[in-house]
């Protein structure tokens, strides 16, 4: 009889902790750029990101390349919750999956975009992709610059311009 009960504490406390946990993790949904693109084409977001290398990522690839999971991650954004593969280094990829901050109501609000995934990307970011996992023959032989980076990296930052 004792154990039994033990057990089933066991279980009742790992059904909890497994609830919670699911709870805090919420998995957000990748979208794709065409979404983002209807409304962050006039603030010049969109347009700039298209001129960046970010943009071409994929085509960088060669078709040997594309199919290789080595170099698949780094050089697209996710998978849609179709299973449609995001290609290139796409707004997701710096700012997460937007398919619960994505609709007007909850964008026009940081705070509540933030809680529903919208991250402002910092150098942290960056460092998924530019470390030393990049293979060697493409990986910058100088250190690191992500003040520079940043500046050449992104696309416009129209708003944070117009603060100044
Ligand atoms: C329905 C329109 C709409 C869609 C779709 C949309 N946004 Fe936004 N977004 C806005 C609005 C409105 C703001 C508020 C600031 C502004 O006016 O540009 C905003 C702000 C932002 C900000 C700036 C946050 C800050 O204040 O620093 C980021 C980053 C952003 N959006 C990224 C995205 C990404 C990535 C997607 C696609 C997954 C996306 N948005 C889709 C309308 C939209
Ligand atoms: C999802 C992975 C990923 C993330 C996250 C990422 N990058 Fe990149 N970045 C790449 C890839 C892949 C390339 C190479 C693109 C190409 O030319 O094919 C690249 C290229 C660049 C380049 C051009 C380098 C050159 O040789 O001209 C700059 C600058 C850059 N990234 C800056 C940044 C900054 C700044 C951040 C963070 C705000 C960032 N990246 C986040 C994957 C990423
Ligand atoms: C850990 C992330 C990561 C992985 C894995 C990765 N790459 Fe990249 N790749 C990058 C980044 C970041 C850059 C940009 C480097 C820079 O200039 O700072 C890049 C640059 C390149 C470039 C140069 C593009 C240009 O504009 O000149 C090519 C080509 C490339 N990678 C091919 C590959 C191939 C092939 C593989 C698989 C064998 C691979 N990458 C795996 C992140 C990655
Ligand atoms: C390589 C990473 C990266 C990618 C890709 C990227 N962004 Fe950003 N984005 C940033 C960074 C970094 C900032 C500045 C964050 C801050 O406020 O410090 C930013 C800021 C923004 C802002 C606020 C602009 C302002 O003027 O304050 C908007 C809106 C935005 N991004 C939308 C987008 C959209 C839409 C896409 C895709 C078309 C995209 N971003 C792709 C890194 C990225």
């Amino acid at each position: 009889m004792k154990r039994i009960a033990v057990v089933f504490v066991i279980f009742a406390a790992f059904v909890f902790l497994t609830s919670f946990l699911s709870a805090e993790e919420k998995k957000h949904e990748f979208v794709g750029v065409d979404k983002c693109k209807i409304c962050h084409k006039k603030d010049n977001t969109h347009p700039t990101w298209l001129e960046t290398k970010h943009a071409k990522a994929w085509e960088s690839l060669d078709s040997a390349a594309q199919k290789n999971p080595d170099c698949v991650g780094c050089h697209s954004t996710g998978t849609t919750a179709a299973g449609e593969l995001l290609t290139g280094v796409q707004c997701e990829s710096c700012h997460g999956a937007g398919n619960d901050y994505k609709s007007m109501a909850i964008m026009k609000d940081l705070a509540k975009a933030m809680e529903n995934g919208l991250l402002i990307p910092d150098s942290t970011t960056c460092m998924k992709c530019h470390n030393d996992k990049v293979p060697e023959e493409f990986r910058p032989k100088e250190a690191y610059n992500w003040a520079k980076m940043m500046e050449t990296g992104i696309h416009a930052l129209p708003a944070k311009a117009e603060k100044k």
